[in-house]
């Protein structure tokens, strides 16, 4: 079958469909490619993706206790083409329920892989996933009630790259593995023995699992990669449970060209990327002016980094370095205009509502939370007062209408995230958003002031299959931190 067309060996891996062929070259530490499911090309069968109980070592040597999507660790990035319709067939070979939720995705309820749509042990869902969308960054993970903190940590996640014409003929570098890059960022812990591990401490519940060891496409960094004399396209996710990732180069800035769910209307330079716990981007570094440069990645808690940038003392470490390898790359000029994204208009909105995300939700709260299915320590999170519960419907949505979300939070951030649909933030944190934050998202964060999102809903969910907004964080979200809408 052309679409399972994914080579299994680390350090080499092909995208076939399109004009472009590539196979990397095999140097030590290079960025471990993900495998490409490509389904670009017109899928015959189905696509198959197995969720399977792995053994991987991260590189220490030792083989950890995993989850994985076709492979051990992590699943392939899937590359798929506006206008199709994937015919998918996702088998649980787990010893858990699971489920399998396509983030980013402007889909219908009953495919969104959400809560609702368990995958029992050793049973297969087969959704039809429509793609409307254009060009995004989208990714795919378990979204099990209570327990996706524990299966995404264990490697139940992906990404999955739609394309579309635009996006295709696009005067970027498009070469996987030589001037165009997946990763898959992750913080880790691991135990004297080098095996991963995840404990689930007072702390964990209350501020999300946060981990030492930056990991790259289930690799602890940093990596050195080889490239050639040229722009080089970065396709980056924060797939960290918790952590706020902020991310810079050695030398320059990084030059953003998209976000979560598109091309951004021109390339914005910056010297910081503040990434939360789900977002995702797409950057170009500049090979041509460097015959080395690292991509530096902090992992340093937000207050701490925020007192450091006052002192002037940031902690990045190095988590890839580039090294130009002497041949000629990608030669085109920093895009000054990538799409037609015109400014958000607050004035088509039909309607407002309000969120007030909570951390303390009490003693009282707390059995009837845990009944609900909810996973929590001392007692749950909630949106409004309550906690999750699968068979009540916080909210109910028009069909086609934009609205203003409006989110608040106690204390502490929280990246908020709504399925089934592309946002513009308005505000974040009562202020206007970075300006690689003002186009497409699925994700804003929200931690002191407000934060506003400008939404429109292209998609029906039922009262069966209802769509999700929820904190990120996600035990936060297993705790309760989230809450359900209809659309129709
Ligand atoms: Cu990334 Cu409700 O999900
Ligand atoms: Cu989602
Ligand atoms: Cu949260």
């Amino acid at each position: 079958m052309r679409r399972r067309n994914f080579l299994a060996g680390a350090g080499a891996a092909t995208i076939a469909s399109g004009t472009r062929m590539a196979v990397a070259a095999n140097s030590q530490n290079a960025i471990p490619l993900l495998p490409v499911l490509d389904s670009a090309s017109e899928p015959e069968g189905r696509i198959k993706l197995d969720l399977r109980i792995g053994a991987h070592d991260f590189g220490t040597g030792t083989n950890s206790d995993t989850f994985g999507i076709n492979q051990s660790y992590l699943g392939p990035v899937i590359r798929v083409k506006q206008g199709q319709t994937l015919p998918f067939e996702v088998s649980n070979y787990l010893n858990e329920t699971a489920t399998l939720h396509w983030h980013g995705l402007h889909i219908p309820g009953e495919v969104d892989g959400g809560p609702h749509q368990e995958i029992m042990p050793e049973q297969t869902w087969s959704p039809e996933v429509p793609i409307t969308q254009s060009h995004s960054l989208n990714w795919y993970h378990s979204h099990t009630h209570g327990k996706t903190a524990q299966q995404v940590y264990k490697g139940l996640a992906g990404v999955m790259l739609v394309e579309d014409d635009d996006s295709l003929s696009a005067d970027l570098p498009q070469t996987y593995g030589v001037d165009d890059f997946v990763l898959v960022l992750q913080d880790k812990d691991f135990d004297g023995q080098g095996r991963l591990n995840y404990q689930l401490t007072g702390r964990v519940f209350e501020n999300g699992f946060k981990g030492e060891t930056l990991v790259i496409n289930g690799r602890i960094a940093p990596c050195k990669q080889q490239v050639p004399k040229g722009l080089i396209r970065l396709r980056i996710l924060n797939a960290c449970n918790a952590r706020t990732l902020t991310l810079s180069m050695k030398e320059g800035p990084l030059t953003v060209i998209g976000s979560d769910g598109g091309f951004l209307r021109s390339s914005v330079e910056a010297n910081e990327l503040e990434m939360f716990a789900g977002e995702r981007y797409e950057v170009l570094i500049d090979m041509r002016t460097f015959d080395s440069n690292a991509l530096e990645v902090d992992l340093g808690d937000r207050e701490r980094t925020l007192l450091s940038r006052v002192l002037g003392i940031g902690n990045p470490q190095v988590a890839v370095t580039f090294t130009q390898n002497g041949e000629t790359g990608f030669d085109g000029s920093l895009p000054n205009q990538l799409s037609g994204l015109a400014p958000a208009d607050p004035k088509i909105s039909a309607r407002q509502r309000t969120f007030r995300l909570q951390m303390y939700g009490g003693k009282d709260l707390a059995a009837l939370a845990a009944a609900w299915g909810n996973f929590c320590g001392d007692g749950p999170m909630m949106i409004n007062g309550q906690p999750m519960k699968m068979d009540r419907i916080d909210e109910t949505v028009r069909h086609m209408d934009t609205e203003i979300w409006r989110i608040s939070a106690d204390e502490d951030p929280h990246p908020f995230h709504i399925h089934g649909c592309s946002f513009r933030i308005l505000k974040q944190n009562g202020k206007t958003p970075p300006s690689y934050a003002q186009g497409w998202k699925d994700m804003v964060n929200v931690e002191d002031g407000w934060s506003e999102v400008l939404v429109n809903f292209k998609h029906k969910a039922s009262e069966k299959a209802p769509f999700m907004y929820h904190c990120h964080i996600l035990e936060h979200e297993d705790c309760g931190m989230m809450g359900q809408f209809t659309v129709s």
